[in-house]
């Protein structure tokens, strides 16, 4: 029988850089306000928001994702030619097709690389993330650009005061490739489609053309509340364990950036130590989904809070229900 060769990938990946694009538009609390029936002290209680960045004039998906790509790709020492696989992770994509990452992998100036867009919602970076690993151990790919980017600005319905104060934009991007030794640990994850109602859509978008009105993102807060304190606080703990690593041989915990009391919940459930740092981008970013936590995890590396060498706990939830989560090596 003839054989068919199969592709022969590294013996691990890991994280070769990290950057974000933050956009330009700062909208803080006061602003919020004026929109939407609220208060500054409920809006910070409630979710530790202060303020949230949306996009300004020029600034789209696609501008974010090029920034941040770019840039990531500089940071790891490569050329897009370097890149042979784009992975955008986004529920931004305002078109069913053609996806977003063939036209950033085009434009970035990657050699036709493999380009597909996922949409696994707040959990998108690490769906990202798990498939870039994959891809570089199997030998599909050699580099893999994972990008996170959402405009949820734009499908915010400024007159639902439950969610308008929440949702935000931004973009964050990782370059994985091969390695000699492991970065990027077993991901936990998963989905309950049986809650698919509580996160959504409000229109299709052939419902839009018939009603000739905007499709919102809707959310249920409490059920999704407590799902993302209970089941997914323990997804956490389980790819804490699937690394192998106790808590105390944890230096990072950036969970994705929904709401500040809810990265409490998890930490009392994981009973990190005080020595975890903690990401909490939460308060300038606003919720910005699939970009979240590299945002998070970048802006930690800027400021000097985390290092490269550090091992952090990422774990993003969301609309699906789905949620996935790894432990990573900084870059
Ligand atoms: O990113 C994907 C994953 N998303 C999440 O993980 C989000 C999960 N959910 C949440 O973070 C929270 O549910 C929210 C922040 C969205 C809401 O916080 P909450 O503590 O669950 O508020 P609530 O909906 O239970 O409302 C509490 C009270 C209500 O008043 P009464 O009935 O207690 O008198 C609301 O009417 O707060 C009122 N309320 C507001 N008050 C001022 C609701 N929205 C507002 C508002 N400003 N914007």
């Amino acid at each position: 029988m003839t054989s068919i060769q199969a592709s022969q990938g590294s013996p691990y990946a890991r994280i070769l850089s990290i950057a974000s694009a933050v956009p330009s538009r700062v909208v803080d609390n006061a602003e919020m306000c004026t929109y939407i029936d609220s208060s500054d002290e409920w809006i910070q209680q409630r979710t530790g928001i202060v303020e949230r960045r949306w996009v300004g004039e020029g600034e789209d998906a696609e501008s974010l994702s090029l920034d941040c790509g770019g840039r990531a790709i500089e940071r790891a020492g490569l050329t897009p030619e370097d890149i042979d696989a784009v992975i955008v992770s986004t529920i931004s994509q305002f078109v069913q097709t053609p996806g977003l990452a063939p036209i950033v992998a085009a434009k970035l100036g990657t050699a036709g690389a493999a380009a597909f867009d996922i949409s696994a919602a707040c959990a998108g970076f690490s769906y990202g993330l798990a498939q870039a690993e994959a891809l570089v151990r199997s030998g599909a790919a050699h580099h893999v650009l994972v990008i996170g980017v959402e405009t949820l600005s734009k499908v915010t319905d400024l007159e639902d005061r439950s969610t308008a104060f929440l949702f935000a934009d931004g973009a964050g991007a990782a370059v994985v490739g091969p390695s000699d030794t492991n970065g990027i640990g077993p991901v936990v994850w998963g989905s309950d489609g049986n809650q698919a109602d509580a996160i959504f859509m409000t229109q299709s978008l052939q419902e839009v053309a018939a009603t000739g009105t905007p499709s919102w993102l809707h959310m249920h807060g409490q059920p999704v509340f407590r799902w993302a304190t209970t089941a997914i606080a323990d997804a956490a703990r389980r790819a804490l364990a699937a690394a192998g690593l106790t808590p105390d041989q944890l230096d990072v915990f950036a969970p994705h950036q929904a709401n500040n009391r809810i990265t409490d919940a998890m930490l009392r459930h994981l009973k990190l130590p005080d020595t975890v740092k903690v990401a909490r981008t939460v308060k300038y970013y606003g919720n910005n989904s699939a970009a979240s936590i590299p945002m998070a995890l970048d802006a930690m590396l800027q400021s000097g809070e985390a290092s490269s060498g550090d091992t952090a706990l990422i774990i993003g939830f969301g609309a699906g229900l789905v949620y996935a989560g790894q432990v990573i090596r900084l870059p």
